[in-house]
């Protein structure tokens, strides 16, 4: 098992990665303010890990509740999110009462939400299932339930106590969720690691086949550079944002076609070529890296133009953005690979130009 720290002070937590994590009581145990946990997961992760999490608890001692919502990016809403308050109300739980995250973002983001609202603040424990959530969805501490008119635009910053990313989940995942997964992935050698994009680039073959090995790479190495850029800027004030490369443009397809029709890899992976793309109309990046990025996406399965959006609607949602700073669209480019940067001030005509050559209609 390898460890990773996210430095937040008396909020610092630590990130276990490895086989069989979900069979380690003894990972859980010790953060337990009460010997009492509600489990949130999902219809298909249930039948999966749920007993095998729920023994181990129990055998430890922990009285354990177990919370089953809907599977979707449709259920990420304040319905949901009630029927998760509505159990725990109906089980008596308390303000000590730890909630653990069983599955992917969706998931996460819902029980991390509930977390952050349940009496005020109850503590909570991410264990991912899915490659997105391992590398991205499960660290940082972002919650929240989507708005019909924008995307995750309901929610809190709360971290969780430790986030637990068990490798062996990822063997039952469906291979579109894997593809979805690694556009994260690939997202951070984008904007932080050269390198790593390089390592992922000799290495996607491998991570498609789900070798063990280099899905642990994958999953440390973003994880570290998560941990680090979340230390740095917990609240996104600034840099942070950065971690949103590909966003701005992919939020919006996920939203204009309605969620749970593109997953949210594939539309970042589509984000990300537009943002690259963005990047070499405003004169900071070669042509030529294009063509990289969208070789490095096919290779992955991922799509690497956007669908066009009813309306042309674009625009219209990008103008939600939570990027949005007086009322400015603020875009994440890149220098280079492995350096992002963002901007504030790229022309309507730039942003249109790229909308034009990156989606389907082109
Ligand atoms: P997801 O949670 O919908 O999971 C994908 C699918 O895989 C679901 O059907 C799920 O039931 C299934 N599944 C999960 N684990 C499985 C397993 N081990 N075996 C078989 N099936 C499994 O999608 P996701 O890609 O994990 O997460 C996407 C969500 O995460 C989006 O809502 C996105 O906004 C959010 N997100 C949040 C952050 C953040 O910082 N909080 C970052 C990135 C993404
Ligand atoms: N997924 C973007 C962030 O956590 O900031």
């Amino acid at each position: 098992m390898r460890t990773i720290g996210v430095d937040l002070g008396d909020r610092s937590y630590p990130i276990h990665v490895g086989p069989q994590l979900i069979s380690d009581a003894s990972l859980i145990a010790p953060l337990l303010a009460q010997k009492r946990v509600a489990i949130v997961t999902n219809t298909t992760i249930a039948p999966l890990y749920l007993d095998r999490l729920t023994a181990q608890l129990q055998a430890a001692g922990i009285q354990v509740i177990c919370i089953v919502l809907p599977d979707g990016e449709q259920y990420k809403t304040w319905q949901t999110l009630n029927s998760i308050f509505d159990a725990l109300i109906a089980n008596r739980c308390e303000r000590r009462t730890t909630l653990i995250a069983l599955g992917g973002g969706v998931i996460g983001d819902l029980t991390g939400f509930a977390a952050a609202t349940w009496q005020r603040g109850a503590p909570f424990i991410q264990i991912p299932t899915t490659l997105l959530a391992q590398v991205d969805s499960s660290v940082g501490g972002k919650t929240a339930i989507n708005h019909p008119g924008g995307k995750n635009m309901i929610g809190a910053f709360y971290q969780p106590r430790a986030v637990l990313a068990d490798l062996d989940s990822l063997k039952t995942l469906p291979e579109r969720e894997l593809k979805a997964g690694l556009a994260e992935v690939i997202k951070y050698g984008f904007i932080r690691d050269a390198a790593f994009l390089a390592w992922i680039e000799d290495n996607v073959d491998k991570l498609l086949a789900r070798d063990l090995t280099a899905l642990e790479h994958a999953v440390v190495r973003s994880c570290e550079i998560k941990a680090e850029i979340v230390a740095l800027d917990e609240r996104e004030d600034d840099i942070r944002a950065v971690l949103n490369f590909g966003h701005t443009f992919g939020h919006a397809i996920e939203a204009g076609l309605g969620y749970g029709e593109w997953l949210h890899g594939e539309a970042i992976a589509a984000g990300m070529v537009m943002a690259v793309d963005l990047s070499v109309r405003l004169g900071m990046l070669a042509a030529k890296e294009s063509e990289r990025v969208k070789r490095l996406m096919q290779r992955a399965g991922l799509p690497v133009v956007g669908p066009v959006l009813p309306g042309s609607r674009y625009v219209d949602l990008m103008s939600v953005d939570k990027k949005v700073k007086d009322g400015a669209l603020r875009f994440i480019v890149l220098e280079s690979i492995g350096a992002a940067k963002i901007r504030s001030d790229v022309p309507a005509d730039t942003v249109l130009a790229t909308l034009k050559a990156c989606t389907s209609a082109a």
